[in-house]
């Protein structure tokens, strides 16, 4: 296995992070200092040492969580429950949230101890798709459905929304549901959306990332790994 890939797995950084720690010569392969993360190791011969300690071989584990309200995504909270407090305890090691959800939100989260993974589903440049089920106090006229998908300004300071996509509008007299695709992550984005056109959005629900849904089959605050298919959708089998 290649060195930088042995390091991304282990949970050491994201790829061009070793690859800076490699150049300041932090790491070591059998007591010599690497100079190129593309050099091969045998991972369960050659030892392994990032800034003085040993690097022992696990692979990186990736969940989906069904998230219940109420959890906050972090790692360590001094109030909330966190989302990684939904695992048992031996799994909770080296484990995080991809990404946020807000505490009274819904669905579908990934948690992993895979720094590139997170990276590369989170990082607005990779286009990656997330829908979201909403229910909202107000209406949608088709022009304001127009400015959604367009992109909208959320905030003074901020530049607008990236393109985005509504589906399954149902309206009756107070309530509007339907779905919001969108590619970005920013903060309470799909929340703050839909206030730019008068919704107040009062459920939330993410349904899917990518070409991956949520396992309906999971109640809230059930997890499971996710399959080879399901990484194989995000290109990591
Ligand atoms: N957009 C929001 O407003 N909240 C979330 O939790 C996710 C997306």
């Amino acid at each position: 296995m290649r060195l930088d890939k042995f390091l991304t797995e282990t949970g050491n950084g994201t790829r061009s992070q070793i690859k800076v720690y490699i150049k300041k010569g932090l790491v070591t392969v059998n007591g010599s200092v690497a100079k190129d993360g593309s050099v091969h190791i045998d991972e369960t011969k050659d030892t392994v040492c990032f800034q003085n300690k040993a690097v022992l071989y696990q692979k990186n584990r990736y969940y989906m969580l069904h998230k219940p309200k109420g959890v906050v995504c972090a790692t360590k909270d001094n109030v909330s429950k966190t989302v990684l407090q939904l695992f048992a305890p031996d799994l909770q090691k080296g484990l995080f949230p991809v990404g946020r959800l807000d505490k009274d939100t819904e669905g579908l989260l990934f948690l992993t101890t895979d720094g590139d993974f997170s990276h590369r589903l989170m990082s607005p440049k990779k286009h990656v798709e997330k829908t979201y089920y909403f229910e909202a106090e107000g209406s949608l006229d088709a022009e304001e459905i127009k400015r959604l998908e367009a992109g909208i300004e959320i905030a003074k300071d901020e530049p607008l929304t990236l393109p985005a996509r509504l589906s399954d509008i149902q309206q009756d007299n107070t309530l509007t549901k339907g779905c919001l695709t969108i590619t970005e992550g920013r903060f309470h984005q799909v929340k703050r959306m839909l206030q730019a056109v008068g919704c107040h959005v009062v459920y939330l629900k993410r349904l899917s990332i990518g070409q991956v849904s949520l396992d309906e089959t999971l109640a809230p605050g059930e997890y499971r790994e996710l399959t080879e298919a399901e990484l194989h959708a995000f290109n990591k089998k």
